[in-house]
């Protein structure tokens, strides 16, 4: 085990906005974990909950919370040692906004009340374009079935993602459905789609993840794909 993880590991147990909640009780027991308490618990308000599912370092969740100070952040990613640098950032600057859970998309339900939650990020999430069904691909409308169950009717789901695959399953799985409703979408982020957003989202869709950055290098393209639940 290389002494980097294990000192990452060590800190997260330390920090107050991080919650590593054991998986088995929840999984063979069907126990859950804060569900219907985060604002209460974790935040000590009741402004609105975002979560960035597959947070790798939690540059969206990091990068939104400085902009929405008034909105809870929550960052979610089975590796603990990889959300580590966001939650470092967020407590060395201060934003009582930011938490991170460390465990599987899997078993979200078991974490989240009904409206509990308002909108959900996708970053550059592990694409599984043969997984045709969704099974194993947190992008698929199998998924959103899960999201659901916690997501606010009005709130939406933001795709951003390098492989073409998931942003051409996600306009088919998710259009013609009239529970949801697909806002906007571009195969190419910062091409002339970029001009035309006003600035907020010119900011928002800006913030670059680790993936990101590797992907952009090597000259593919960022696709966004933003759907709104209907009902
Ligand atoms: C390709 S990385 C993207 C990370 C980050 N969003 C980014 O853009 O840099 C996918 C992330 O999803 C996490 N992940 C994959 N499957 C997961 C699952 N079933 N539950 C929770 N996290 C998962 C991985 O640990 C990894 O950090």
């Amino acid at each position: 085990m290389g002494k980097d993880k294990l000192k990452k590991w060590a800190e997260n147990k330390a920090f107050p906005h991080v919650y590593e909640p054991e998986l088995l009780p929840i999984i063979k027991e069907g126990k859950t974990f804060m569900k219907g308490e985060w604002h209460a618990k974790a935040f000590g308000n009741r402004n609105p909950l975002i979560l960035e599912l597959g947070c790798g370092k939690g540059e969206y969740t990091v990068g939104l919370a400085r902009l929405h100070p008034t909105t809870n952040f929550l960052g979610v990613d089975v590796k603990g040692h990889r959300f580590h640098k966001g939650a470092k950032d967020a407590l060395s600057e201060g934003l009582s906004n930011v938490c991170f859970l460390r465990t599987r998309v899997e078993f979200i339900e078991s974490f989240f009340a009904k409206d509990e939650v308002d909108e959900i990020w996708l970053t550059f999430s592990d694409p599984q374009p043969q997984d045709k069904v969704g099974v194993r691909r947190i992008t698929s409308k199998y998924y959103a079935e899960k999201y659901r169950s916690f997501l606010k009717v009005g709130g939406c789901i933001h795709i951003k993602h390098d492989n073409p695959e998931v942003y051409e399953m996600a306009l088919s799985e998710f259009g013609g459905d009239p529970r949801y409703a697909i806002e906007t979408h571009s195969f190419d982020i910062y091409g002339e789609y970029m001009q035309t957003l006003d600035a907020y989202w010119q900011e928002v869709l800006n913030f670059r993840t680790y993936y990101e950055q590797m992907w952009l290098e090597e000259g593919r393209k960022t696709k966004y794909v933003r759907i709104r639940l209907v009902s």
